[in-house]
Parts: C-alpha cells; sequence; structure tokens
C-alpha cells in the first residue's frame, strides 16, 4: 500500500524512521523532516520510498553511482556536517543508554578514497559473474567497477580484480574475498575456494596479472611479491593473511594521535587486543609496552617487527584470550596506562579487573559505542572519570563508528 509519511529521525542503521500505521516504519535513504512517499506492507517495519515529495534542505547527491543498491554505504545524501553530527549523537545515545554523560567531541572526519582493507563477494548471478558487495539486508551482489571509499590505487584494479578472480571460481557459487592494500600491493584472502595444485597454478597468473603481493586460499598462500607488509608508526610490521588492520592509514593515524594522547607520559604501557601493533610501536617509542592478543600469527609479526627496532623501548609479547583470561589485579599494579581495542564484542571481563585496579590511565578504542558504553559503565562503577570521548569516522557512510575514551582516577 502506499503511503505518504513524515521522517521524524534517523535510526541506529541510518534509515529513516516514520510513524507507520502499525508503529515505527524504517525508509532507507531518507532523512529527518521529509515527506515522503513509500510503498509499506502491512505489518511489515520497513517500507521502500517511492518519491520524495519534500527533501531535507540536508539533502546531497551521492558521490557513487552504485549508492541505493549497494549495501555497503547508507548515508551518502546526507550533507557532511550533518552526517557527523548523526555519528556524534550515535556516541552520545550509546553513552546515555547505560546513564553515562561525558564531553563527546567532534567526529575526526577520514577523507574520501582512503579506505585500504575491504571483503568482497564473488559469485555466479543470472547475469554472470559478479564482484562486489552484497546489497542492504540481501544476499545479491552487487557487481561494482568503482568505489569512492576505497583508496584510488585499489579501487582503480576493481575491474581487473574481478576477471581475475572470476577464472578461479569453478564449479562453486561463492568465495568471499578481503583485499588490503599493504606496502608491496594487494593482500587477497579469498575463502570459499577448496585449495589445490591447479587452482594455485591459476592464483600465480592471476595474481601475476593483478600485481598482487600474496594470495591465501583457505590459509594456503602464494606469495608473488615480496612478503606483504605495512610500516605502523615507521616499524616495518609482516602482515600475516587476514590480521586485523585499521581501515584506512588517516584514521589509524587518528587513532594513534588520541590513545598516544590519553596515555600521555606513561612509562609502562599495556596494549590489549594489540593485534600488529597499530599502539605498541606507537607507544613505545616512548614507553615499555606489554602487548596482549589472542591471535599468534599477530603475536608473532608483532614481536618479529620489535625485535628487529632497535630505537624502541622494550615491547614485550603475550598471547592470550582476554576473554577467558583478562589480565589480574596483581599484573595490572605493574602499569602506567592500560589500552584496550577489543573487537566488536568488548572487553566485559577485562572491563571488570580493571574497574578493581588502581590503574591511573585507561584508553578504550572500539568499533562498536554499544559494548564500549557497556564497559564505559563497569569502569566508571570502579571509580573512574571519563575525561575525553572522540568519534573517528573510520566507516565513512555506514552507520559504524569508531570511538576512543580515555578514563582517568
Ligand atoms: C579491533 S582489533 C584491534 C587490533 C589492534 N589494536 C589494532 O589497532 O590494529 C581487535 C583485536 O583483538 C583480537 N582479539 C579478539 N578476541 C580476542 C580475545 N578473546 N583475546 C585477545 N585478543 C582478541 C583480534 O585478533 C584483533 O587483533
Amino acid at each position: 500500500m502506499e503511503l505518504e509519511v513524515r521522517i521524524e529521525r534517523l535510526g541506529a542503521q541510518g534509515d529513516g524512521v516514520a510513524q507507520g500505521p502499525d508503529g515505527p516504519l524504517f525508509v532507507p535513504f531518507t532523512l529527518p523532516g521529509e515527506l515522503v512517499k513509500v510503498e509499506a506492507e502491512p505489518g511489515e517495519a520497513r517500507a521502500e520510498a517511492l518519491a520524495i515529495l519534500k527533501p531535507s534542505p540536508e539533502r546531497i547527491a551521492p558521490v557513487c553511482r552504485y549508492f541505493g543498491n549497494c549495501g555497503g554505504c547508507a548515508l551518502q545524501h546526507m550533507e557532511g556536517h550533518a552526517y557527523l553530527a548523526w555519528k556524534r549523537e550515535q556516541v552520545i545515545a550509546a553513552l546515555a543508554s547505560r546513564g553515562l554523560e561525558a564531553p563527546v567531541e567532534e567526529v575526526r572526519a577520514v577523507p574520501l578514497a582512503s579506505r585500504r582493507r575491504a571483503a568482497f563477494t564473488l559469485g555466479r548471478t543470472a547475469q554472470g559473474i559478479a564482484f562486489g558487495y552484497r546489497a542492504a539486508r540481501s544476499q545479491t551482489i552487487v557487481d561494482i567497477a568503482a568505489c569512492p571509499v576505497l583508496s584510488p590505487n585499489f579501487a582503480g584494479r576493481l575491474p581487473k580484480l574481478k576477471s581475475a578472480l572470476a577464472t578461479l571460481l569453478g564449479g562453486r557459487r561463492e568465495a568471499r574475498v578481503t583485499v588490503t592494500e599493504a606496502d608491496q600491493g594487494l593482500d587477497l584472502v579469498v575463502e570459499g575456494l577448496r585449495p589445490s595444485p591447479s587452482l594455485f597454478a591459476k592464483l600465480a597468473a592471476a595474481g601475476a596479472r593483478l600485481g598482487a603481493a600474496r594470495i591465501t586460499v583457505d590459509g594456503e598462500s602464494v606469495i608473488l611479491a615480496s612478503e606483504p607488509s605495512v610500516s605502523l608508526s615507521g616499524t616495518q610490521v609482516r602482515l600475516p593473511p587476514g590480521a586485523f588492520l585499521q581501515a584506512s592509514r588517516e584514521s589509524e593515524a587518528a587513532l594513534v594521535a588520541l590513545v598516544k594522547e590519553g596515555v600521555g607520559r606513561s612509562k609502562r604501557v599495556a596494549d590489549l587486543f594489540a593485534g600488529i601493533g597499530t599502539f605498541t610501536f606507537a607507544l613505545a617509542a616512548s614507553a615499555e609496552v606489554d602487548a596482549y592478543e589472542q591471535d599468534e600469527a599477530a603475536v608473532a609479526a608483532l614481536g618479529q617487527a620489535a625485535r628487529g627496532t632497535p630505537k624502541l623501548k622494550p615491547v614485550r609479547t603475550h598471547t592470550r584470550d582476554l576473554f577467558r583470561v583478562p589480565l589480574g589485579a596483581r599484573e595490572l599494579a605493574r602499569y602506567d596506562a592500560v589500552v584496550l581495542d577489543p573487537p566488536r564484542a568488548g572487553a566485559k571481563a577485562q572491563a571488570e579487573t580493571l574497574a578493581a585496579s588502581s590503574v591511573p590511565k585507561v584508553v578504550m578504542v572500539s568499533c562498536n559505542p554499544g559494548t564500549c558504553a557497556r564497559d564505559l559503565r563497569i569502569l566508571v562503577g570502579g571509580g573512574y572519570r571519563i575525561a575525553r570521548v572522540v568519534p573517528v569516522d573510520q566507516f565513512l557512510f555506514s552507520p559504524h563508528v569508531e570511538l576512543v575514551a580515555v578514563l582517568e582516577r
């Protein structure tokens, strides 16, 4: 049925929200204040916008021709200041939902054409082989030949990536391809194809056509150029296949600067959920660092790079599952500052032991304001004060937001 609705606000996924006949109605690609003609099914909470009858003054033309079909971006149609303000509100709302009030600074913007890592789907469709992102809330693959969010060197190779990888699909319906721009070229991790000698021969040929540095299929790697690595605060670190890396160099630089400011002059720091050392190497210029991380390959890469960089203060590495075995009171007592950058699930168990500790400074980095607010509540309950919260727009045009929170006691 067709309806005219007024959009009241944006929901957590960036969809416009209107009052529908049966309750809130979520209308993608609309903005607050807009009068919209929608196609709504009775009992459905989502509706499609058929026409924007009265557009918002904040509506702008999207930068990408795939916007609206591709599920990668939700908010290209919103003017930049309003868009960043909305991201900041998401952080304020997450904190408020846990009864926390804190000074939330303006969002640090990250430029277009900067993203160095993205995950794609390669698959068969009725129109032939497609290579791209999934459509929103759908299994459909949107075939893309360009993406303005990606760094130009990476985006410019999308058509080549598709044609080189298409030959690998064989009888399979789909494969997942994660591409990272390393210093030596593209690093590809392919999941969903069965490794075999003939596949690896094809991979070597495909990789050479692409100028890829390495292709890894279900854990087995073909290195085509030199082993991929990235420079983290001036230290060259091997990149294990699939290891975590911040989405762009620009967001990495913003996060590193905020973490360093938060840690201040601390001389003994624990970097928890350290990955391959994005924060460890920045901190080790002036402090002894203990890096804790679950992923053995990441810990090995971090340790090797630290040993090869003599100008750093001592760096010690620890392979540890911090969900099951968080640092306890006696271990925490060694540190002037603790940095945590957990996955989306947050770091509840570690926040609980930190709340009972006497560590003077805690810097929390998070890609999930919901779990971050839960963990901050635990820390505040233990006597910490939130001194600073800074959102970073690391996931451009998506509803996701990264943030750094600095706590002191
Ligand atoms: C958001 S990443 C941050 C990595 C690093 N701080 C960086 O900025 O590059 C989260 C890291 O937590 C690690 N991780 C996930 N679960 C873990 C656990 N239970 N214990 C320890 N580390 C874990 C992941 O392997 C990943 O490296």
